[in-house]
């Protein structure tokens, strides 16, 4: 991969067309401006995810961090559910949930799992495919969720508990615990709390447009170590 984003800028259809008829603004020079494109070419799309990710911030998407995360078991029965993203760094995408969860025992079966973005307000997706691997953040993920979701992650009541003849039990536990840690500070993260991170080998960024035909453009890598690899497509 060259350094000549000049010459690649012409290479790609429309790209570098704003569209005029678009509600809102697609900031799609972000894309293409000369700072994102030194991140793309030297091999680093998530370098350019968190350009897109500042982007959403930036334009006051809803909830920028939600993701779908697919898992597959043995079973070969995919799931999905939305989880928070709670960082995004040189190893990949980091998040955490507690591990009496489906998802938990899906991925101990299977490490590989998908997981998508969707900033309305932007009309961009991003999609990303690989392994994970647990992942030490030092409480950072735990942390940053609400102060209700971390107390409750202190319950006796394990998540996929059903809900009748202990909802009541539980209100009433939360009562206890919201005065347990009334004066803490920092509500410790319990053992229950297992956080990973996504290492990618495929990231895929897909950019809509109200009257030109979306562009996407996809990353693969065969491992960690390996150059990514990226095609251009329309639609
Ligand atoms: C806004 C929102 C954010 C959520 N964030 C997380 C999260 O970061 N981690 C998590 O495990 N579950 C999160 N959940 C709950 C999951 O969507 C899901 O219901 C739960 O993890 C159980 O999924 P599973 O049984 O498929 O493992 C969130 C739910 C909502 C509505």
């Amino acid at each position: 991969m060259g350094n000549d984003s000049s010459k690649k800028v012409a290479e790609l259809p429309n790209a570098s067309k704003k569209d005029e008829h678009s509600v809102v603004d697609h900031d799609v020079e972000s894309l293409l401006e000369a700072n994102t494109l030194k991140e793309f070419y030297a091999g680093n799309p998530v370098g350019l995810f968190q350009e897109w990710y500042k982007d959403a911030f930036k334009h006051k998407v809803v909830e920028p961090f939600l993701m779908s995360l697919a898992t597959c078991g043995q079973g070969s029965k995919p799931s999905v559910r939305v989880v928070s993203l709670g960082d995004v760094n040189e190893k990949g995408f980091v998040f955490g949930t507690n591990v009496k969860t489906r998802k938990v025992r899906e991925i101990e079966e299977n490490s590989h799992v998908a997981a998508s973005f969707y900033w309305t307000k932007l009309s961009r997706t991003v999609r990303v495919e690989g392994q994970v691997e647990e992942f030490e953040d030092n409480g950072k993920t735990f942390h940053a969720w609400p102060r209700n979701i971390q107390i409750e992650e202190h319950s006796a009541l394990d998540p996929d508990t059903p809900l009748e003849g202990t909802r009541e039990a539980l209100i009433d536990e939360m009562q206890s615990l919201m005065e347990k840690f009334a004066d803490v500070d920092v509500i410790p993260q319990p053992d229950t709390i297992k956080v990973y991170v996504i290492i990618p080998e495929v990231i895929e960024f897909c950019q809509a447009y109200e009257n030109l035909p979306h562009i996407r453009v996809t990353f693969a890598r065969d491992s960690p170590e390996s150059e990514w690899r990226y095609t251009f497509q329309n639609r």
